[in-house]
């Protein structure tokens, strides 16, 4: 049936009858993903506990070996499957662990054993890289400063609305209003060997691709100039290496939107009084949401912590549930999203 509004919305009212849509449970998450009907969820976004990272109290993460917390999580993960939906997405996000110097890499054996025994696919490892990391100082390692994201599906039918996932972040204002765009370039020329004729076509070439950018009728462009920028590789650059050789330079002009990217460049949050010291930030929640989600969909976080998850739902439309074990967290969570709001779409499209 081809998707509607009204299709959706009677789905999710005859969910809401057996599923405890908008609501945060306090208890032990496997137990309770097993009380729910199969085929519910159009989106599972966890940060599971990590590996004796954390001290949560009773709960995942405190197992003796990896070997056994891989074994408990896949548990967990093979319930989060039960209840997506075809067209659903699981995202997992699970921080690595150091022990006698070496990192265990637990999150990649975590998604080895999930593709190993769950029938998933693993349609991209996305990197979220924490623009302020702890500033712990080691001798002789570098700052850990990035965790992956998995985003595993159960078809090829996945719900994925990329438009405005990592959107750029702004470039600067000169270059926005186009001062220093391509200025470099005017340098590049006077400094290169090409001819006083080469070189005049060069400037007015080079004046020309910035009054495009500046008018947005192109989104960017490379200058390459002869005996200072290497040659373009084959295919449609055959032309950029024969105009490079015969006029001394080429210009290649970029068209439409910037690549989306697998990596989220994203702080580290805390909340003011919030008891929960492992937060996600919410923007990057928010990202997946409105990559792998319509609004009036489902998102479940079977570890909810501090409620990120379903703040960023509730903001953006979506039905949520949330699970913790740690009755702290479940009272924090229910009073964080309590105070959130449902945000215009207009905010929606600007909060990264
Ligand atoms: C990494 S934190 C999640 C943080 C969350 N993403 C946020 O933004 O606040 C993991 C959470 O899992 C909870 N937890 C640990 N074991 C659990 C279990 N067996 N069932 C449910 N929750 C559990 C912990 O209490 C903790 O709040």
């Amino acid at each position: 049936m081809p998707y509607t509004d009204d299709t959706k919305a009677s789905a999710s009212r005859a969910q809401a009858e057996t599923f405890p849509l908008d609501s945060i449970l306090c208890g032990e998450s496997l137990d309770l993903l097993q009380k729910l009907p199969a085929g519910v969820a159009d989106l599972v976004l966890t940060s599971p506990p990590y590996f004796h990272q954390r001290d949560y109290g009773p709960g995942i993460g405190n197992e003796a070996t990896q070997e056994e917390y891989i074994a408990t999580l896949l548990k967990v993960f093979g319930e989060c499957l039960r209840i997506l939906k075809r067209t659903g997405s699981l995202v997992f996000n699970i921080g690595d662990k150091y022990e006698r110097q070496s990192l265990l890499l637990v999150p990649y054996r975590f998604a080895i054993a999930a593709l190993t025994q769950f029938p998933v696919r693993l349609v991209n490892n996305i990197t979220w890289v924490k623009l302020n990391p702890t500033p712990r100082h080691f001798q002789r390692r570098l700052v850990s400063s990035s965790e992956p994201f998995f985003h595993f599906v159960v078809s090829n039918k996945y719900q994925y609305f990329p438009g405005d996932f990592l959107r750029q972040p702004s470039l600067p204002r000169s270059r926005r209003r186009g001062r220093g765009i391509g200025h470099r370039y005017f340098q590049l020329i006077e400094a290169s060997t090409l001819t006083a004729e080469q070189k005049a076509k060069a400037r007015s070439a080079l004046e020309a691709a910035i009054a495009e950018v500046q008018k947005g009728v192109i989104s960017d462009f490379r200058m390459k100039i002869r005996g200072l920028h290497s040659v373009p590789f084959g295919g449609r650059e055959g032309g950029r290496n024969i105009r490079l050789e015969r006029d001394g330079f080429t210009i290649i002009r970029m068209h439409g939107e910037r690549l989306k990217r697998d990596v989220i460049e994203s702080p580290v949050e805390s909340l003011k009084g919030c008891p929960h010291r492992a937060v996600f930030p919410e923007a990057l929640a928010k990202e997946f949401i409105r990559l792998l989600t319509h609004p009036g969909d489902v998102v479940v976080d079977p570890f909810l912590g501090s409620g990120t998850t379903a703040v960023a739902a509730k903001k953006l439309g979506r039905h949520y549930l949330g699970i913790d074990i740690n009755p702290d967290y479940c009272v924090y969570a229910r009073d964080r999203v309590s105070r959130a709001t449902r945000q215009t779409p207009l905010l929606d499209a600007g909060a990264w």
